[in-house]
């Protein structure tokens, strides 16, 4: 599937999944959306169907699987493929020490040749392209030969996008979170890669907090897109404005109290038909009113009383009630 992919919004794990991913397609129709990272034996061996099954809205969609076992990976990619993923990418970059005791995430940036055998190995199986995410480096890896030399040789499998959190992963001593946060981020050495790789698309990822930010970094030509993860969890409706100022389509924007009860049907009917409690939905928007007066009660009141609900209403009922405040305040500012 081909998509313009010069905005994404980051896999996370526990919080990228399926229904957090509808959530952001309510507000952005052409933002990338990832998974959350799935390990290639979980989907061999785990529960296949509850791991891969996808909203269609949310496509694109791309799959992010774990691994380092070649022929596991594509099989686990092949049904990804099958399931309707849009692409299948690589984690090279989780830090935990429970992936490097799996042997992958980012201690494979050591090891650029099995990383290639995945690539291929995938390839040979997949119609559908295959990325890579993965760091600026690891360790005491040369960020300047370490890096380069990593891009040449996964690229030799056409392997031509890669996605790189503009950041070194420290993986003794540091726990998944300070790796999001200690190592110094360096977008420069993303940008001199993309300089010498101009054949590549390179998508930047690490510490851009804004829509705008990131459309300042893509005016400079260093890079192909951006990828922003934490924000667009925090502050979901920065993505309004994403599907006009970044890929030039003309589309009505949604309000807050739109896509508040088109989560409120979505809820309703998912309850319908799965097991699982309110509360694993509205948990991932509880951010839709940052910084907005109320946005503090409708997160309480989502986060105390959506565990004992059965159905949507408890999200209409603090929607409309924020709306309500918010319109109050309004009228006495007026
Ligand atoms: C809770 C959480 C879980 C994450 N899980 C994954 C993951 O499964 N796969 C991955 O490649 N990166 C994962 N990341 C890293 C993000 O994809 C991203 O690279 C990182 O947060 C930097 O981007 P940001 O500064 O815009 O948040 C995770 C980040 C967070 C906060």
């Amino acid at each position: 599937m081909i998509f313009d992919d010069r905005f994404s919004v980051a896999p996370m794990m526990e919080w990228t999944d399926l229904h957090c991913r509808y959530f952001f397609r309510l507000i952005s129709k052409y933002t990338v959306l990832y998974t959350e990272m799935i390990t290639a034996d979980a989907i061999i061996f785990g529960p296949r169907q509850k791991l891969l099954t996808f909203n269609r809205e949310e496509l694109p969609c791309v799959l992010q699987l774990g691994g380092s076992n070649p022929q596991n990976l594509a099989k686990a990619a092949k049904y990804g493929e099958n399931y309707g993923y849009s692409q299948i990418n690589l984690n090279i970059g989780c830090p935990s020490n429970r992936v490097q005791n799996g042997s992958f995430g980012a201690c494979l940036m050591k090891e650029p040749y099995l990383v290639a055998d995945c690539v291929k190995s995938i390839q040979d199986k997949c119609q559908i392209p295959v990325t890579i995410k993965c760091r600026i480096g690891v360790d005491q890896m040369d960020e300047e030969k370490g890096l380069d030399d990593f891009v040449d040789i996964v690229s030799e499998e056409s392997v031509n996008i890669f996605i790189i959190h503009a950041r070194k992963a420290i993986l003794n001593g540091l726990s998944p979170k300070q790796n999001r946060e200690i190592p110094p981020l360096n977008y420069n050495r993303v940008a001199s890669l993309k300089k010498r790789r101009p054949d590549l698309k390179i998508i930047i990822n690490g510490g851009i907090n804004s829509i705008s930010d990131g459309l300042a970094l893509l005016q400079k030509d260093d890079f192909d897109g951006f990828m922003i993860g934490r924000e667009a969890y925090k502050n979901p409706y920065i993505l309004t404005s994403v599907d006009k100022d970044i890929f030039s389509k003309k589309k009505k924007t949604k309000t807050r109290y739109e896509i508040a009860m088109q989560m409120a049907d979505y809820i309703d009917n998912f309850i319908k038909h799965e097991e699982g409690g309110v509360h694993s939905i509205t948990r991932h928007i509880l951010g839709l009113y940052n910084s907005l007066p109320g946005a503090k009660y409708w997160r309480q009141e989502l986060s105390e009383n959506a565990r004992f609900s059965k159905n949507g209403d408890i999200l209409r009922f603090a929607t409309e009630n924020i709306e309500k405040f918010i319109n109050k305040k309004k009228s006495v500012l007026v």
